[in-house]
């Protein structure tokens, strides 16, 4: 696949991972792009993870013909991008590593060797000349780990965005871009906002035509709609309207009252309502709906005197994720001392800027006359918000 007449994609699709990085389901698979720039100098940039090292090899070869690549840009060492770099420089003895002075600090630890004596370190604006194109790096710590670096190439104005601008999964699945790529973000760049925002920050000062994610498609039209996106994603700010309902249940009943409330949200015209069940949904994707709307209803039974186990380890997602600028709502239950609305708001306490509603609903085991009229008042109220 050409991206521009002398950029070529060369990355590989992965449809044999269950989880990527170990927790999220990739139910399309992933990709992981790598390119090459075939100037008077042949810059490929990043290799793809373990599992794929002969496909990418091959698909190297095929553009490459009988060339041999110059450089082997690496802009991010985590090993989906890195785990192929020794099999690349043993195969290319005279190819030149170019990275970060933390991501050689890395190749140590991975290879065993920082490449000392066939290595380029960049770091901010430094220039790779590769003939037409030349490359100006930039720094991009946390986004998502600190040695990344990305690239921009003058010629073609493309920016080599890391992770950023990445998805969940492969190119040869037709889906919706934004829906994968805010759970790819909420989940595993989502804590960095702030260094994702000095990204975007350093790319306005760009002139970008295209973007070359390390996962992904290639992003070449309608960018606005693209970085006004990741603009109010790594800027904590909702992207639209909604409430999200996150429930746990143990027997049904807590359940319920997170069913009635999304009912009445929808009856009061309430477009977007999110429900998921912790227990049972992809957790990630209840993640990504907390940040994507402005309003998050917690629904927990008392358990042990603290919450269901599930909406603990959501609750710990969502503050690990920096979770701010929210509306919260809390549903409870507890047959004999609830307590779950105080350990749900302490756990939340550092949480900046939230807004708890004054409707809160408590159920004493099943729902009552008082619980329905709780939850209707709770509805109108996250109308009104
Ligand atoms: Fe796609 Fe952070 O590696």
């Amino acid at each position: 696949m050409n991206v521009t007449s002398d950029i070529f994609y060369v990355g590989v699709n992965d449809h044999k991972s269950d989880l990527f990085e170990g927790q999220y389901v990739i139910p399309n698979g992933m990709a992981y792009n790598s390119y090459v720039i075939a100037d008077d100098k042949i810059a490929v940039m990043d290799t793809v993870d373990k599992n794929f090292g002969e496909e990418w090899l091959a698909n190297l070869k095929t553009v490459l013909g009988e060339r041999k690549p110059d450089y082997l840009v690496v802009h991010h060492m985590e090993p989906d991008h890195s785990a192929n770099i020794a099999a690349f420089t043993a195969l290319y003895p005279d190819a030149v590593v170019v990275a970060s002075a933390k991501a050689f600090v890395m190749m140590k630890n991975f290879f065993g060797t920082d490449y000392s004596d066939r290595r380029i370190v960049v770091g901010e604006g430094d220039k790779l000349e590769l003939g037409k194109h030349t490359l100006t790096f930039m720094t991009a710590p946390m986004v998502h780990w600190p040695e990344v670096i990305v690239s921009y190439d003058s010629a073609d104005k493309i920016l080599f965005s890391a992770d950023a601008f990445g998805k969940f999964g492969a190119l040869d699945e037709e889906e919706d871009w934004a829906c994968e790529a805010r759970r790819y973000y909420f989940g595993i760049v989502g804590k960095y906002g702030v260094q994702a925002q000095m990204l975007l920050k350093k790319a306005a000062t760009l002139d970008i035509n295209i973007i070359c994610p390390l996962h992904g498609p290639v992003l070449s039209e309608n960018l606005e709609y693209y970085l006004d996106l990741y603009n109010k994603w790594t800027s904590y700010v909702p992207e639209s309207s909604g409430v999200t309902i996150a429930y746990a249940s143990v027997y049904g009943n807590t359940k319920e009252a997170a069913e009635l409330l999304a009912e009445k949200l929808t009856e009061k015209g309430c477009l977007k309502v999110a429900v998921s069940d912790l227990a049972r949904c992809d957790m990630a994707e209840a993640v990504e709906d907390a940040f994507r709307y402005d309003k998050l209803v917690l629904a927990t039974p008392t358990y042990n005197g603290d919450v269901f186990p599930f909406m603990k380890e959501f609750i710990n997602h969502l503050t690990e994720h920096n979770f701010q600028n929210r509306t919260v709502a809390f549903i409870e239950n507890g047959s004999w001392a609830p307590m779950a609305a105080k350990v749900m708001a302490k756990m939340l306490e550092n949480s900046k800027n939230l807004t708890f509603t004054e409707n809160n609903v408590k159920i004493m085991s099943a729902l009552s006359d008082e619980n329905r009229a709780q939850i209707d008042n709770l509805a109108e109220e996250l109308m009104k918000n």
